[in-house]
C-alpha cells in the first residue's frame, strides 16, 4: 500500500511517496482499494499552502475502487461495492484508504471507474454551480473561463443540455476547438483577445447574465466588465492567483453586481446532498450529455509531473492517476 505525503508546502517536488499500512476501518469508515483517482487543480492549492491544511497531511480531493472492509456501524455499504467520492478529509492519492462512508456514493454498472473518478469533483461542483449558486434559464448567456479544461468541459456540456447558450475562454487557439467539441457556442482566445470587449459584441452590448471564473487574479476586472445590469459574478476558483482585495464602490456597486464565493463543502454537507448532485451527474453521463475523455492517465509516481502539467495549463480535460 502506498500513499503521496506531503510533511512541507511548496513546489510539486514537495509530493512524497510512501509505503503505508492500514489499521482496519473505524466504526462508520470503509477501507477502499482505489482504481483510480483524480487530479483537480485545487491539488495544487492545498499542496502549495495557497488552501492552509494541518501537516503532514495525505493529498486529493477525488477517487473511485472498490470497498474491501467495512466498519461495524456502515449498513448502506458492503465489500465489493463500486464506490466514488470527492471530499475531504484528503489523501485520495493513495492506492488505499479508510474513508468515512457518509461521503461515498455507489457507482452504477454502466459507469466505467476511471471515467468516474475523473468527474467527482469536476461534474458535482457543474451540478452546483448551474443547479444551486446561479440558475441560468434555457438561452440565456453565460461566459465560462477555462472552458477547455478539467470543470470546464463538464460544465460546458451540462449547460448546453440545459440549452444554455455558452461563451468559452480559453489560453491558447489549440484549445479554441476543444472548448468547441465540449459544448462551448462561441470561444474566445484570452492570451490573444479583449475577453470583454469580445463578450459585449457577441452579446450586442448587452453582456452576459452569469460568469463563472475559475481563473480569479487575471480575469476578475474584465469579467465584471461583461456582466448585464445586476449580472451575477461567480468566483470560484483561482488557477491564475487569488482575488485582490475587491472595491465595492468600483466594482460591484456600479451596475449592482451579485458576487458569490463558492466552494463544494458549502453545498454538499450531509449525505443527501452528496446523493442528489450524485445522481444527476451519473444520469447525465448515462444519457450521453456528459461525455468524459480522459486527457491523460499518471501513474502515482508521477504525480510531480501531473502537478507540473496542471501548473503549466497543459492539461485540457479530466486527468486520473492510476495507483
Ligand atoms: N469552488 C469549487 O467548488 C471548485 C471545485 C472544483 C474546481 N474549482 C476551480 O475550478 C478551476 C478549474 O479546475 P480544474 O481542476 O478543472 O483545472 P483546469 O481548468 O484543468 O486547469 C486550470 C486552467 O486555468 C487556466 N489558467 C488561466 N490562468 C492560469 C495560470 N496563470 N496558471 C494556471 N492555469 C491558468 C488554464 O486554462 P487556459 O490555458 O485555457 O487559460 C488552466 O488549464 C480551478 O480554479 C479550480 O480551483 C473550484
Amino acid at each position: 500500500m502506498k500513499s503521496i505525503k506531503i510533511t512541507n508546502t511548496g513546489g510539486p517536488e514537495v509530493l512524497k511517496l510512501e509505503d503505508i499500512t492500514l489499521e482496519k476501518p473505524g466504526a462508520d469508515e470503509v477501507q477502499i482499494e482505489h482504481v483510480s483517482i483524480g487530479l483537480n487543480y485545487i491539488d495544487t492549492y492545498h499542496r502549495s499552502g495557497l488552501y492552509p491544511l494541518q501537516l503532514p497531511t495525505g493529498i486529493g480531493m477525488e477517487a473511485a475502487g472498490i470497498i474491501k472492509e467495512v466498519g461495524s456501524n456502515v449498513l448502506n455499504f458492503s465489500v465489493g461495492d463500486k464506490i466514488a467520492y470527492a471530499a475531504a478529509p484528503l489523501g485520495a492519492y493513495s492506492t488505499h484508504r479508510n474513508y468515512t462512508s457518509k461521503n461515498i456514493v455507489k457507482v452504477p454498472d454502466d459507469i466505467d471507474l476511471e471515467k468516474i473518478s475523473s468527474a467527482m469533483t469536476k461534474g458535482m461542483t457543474t451540478f452546483y454551480l448551474l443547479h444551486k449558486t446561479y440558475v441560468p434559464k434555457k438561452d440565456e448567456t453565460v461566459l465560462f473561463h477555462a472552458a477547455a479544461g478539467g470543470v470546464g468541459q463538464f460544465f460546458c456540456q451540462w449547460a448546453k443540455s440545459l440549452g444554455l447558450k455558452v461563451i468559452g475562454t480559453v489560453g491558447s487557439d489549440e484549445k479554441v476547438e476543444i472548448a468547441k467539441k465540449y459544448g462551448c457556442d462561441e470561444v474566445i482566445n484570452y492570451s490573444k483577445e479583449d475577453f470583454a470587449k469580445k463578450v459585449l459584441e457577441l452579446t450586442n452590448d448587452k453582456g452576459v447574465s452569469v460568469v463563472y471564473d475559475g481563473v480569479g487574479k487575471t480575469t476578475y476586472d474584465r469579467s465584471i466588465q461583461c456582466l448585464k445590469l445586476r449580472g451575477t459574478m461567480v468566483s470560484f476558483g483561482n488557477a491564475s492567483g487569488p482575488l485582490d482585495p475587491i472595491i465595492v464602490s468600483q466594482s460591484l456597486q456600479p451596475k449592482g453586481i451579485y458576487f458569490v464565493r463558492p466552494a463544494m463543502n458549502q453545498y454538499f454537507t450531509n449525505s443527501e446532498e452528496i446523493q442528489e448532485a450524485a445522481d444527476m451527474l451519473f444520469k447525465q453521463i448515462s444519457s450521453g450529455n456528459v461525455k468524459i475523455e480522459i486527457f491523460k492517465k499518471y501513474r502515482l509516481e508521477d504525480v510531480v509531473q501531473a502537478h507540473k502539467d496542471l501548473e503549466g495549463r497543459k492539461i485540457t480535460g479530466p486527468a486520473v492517476i492510476i495507483p
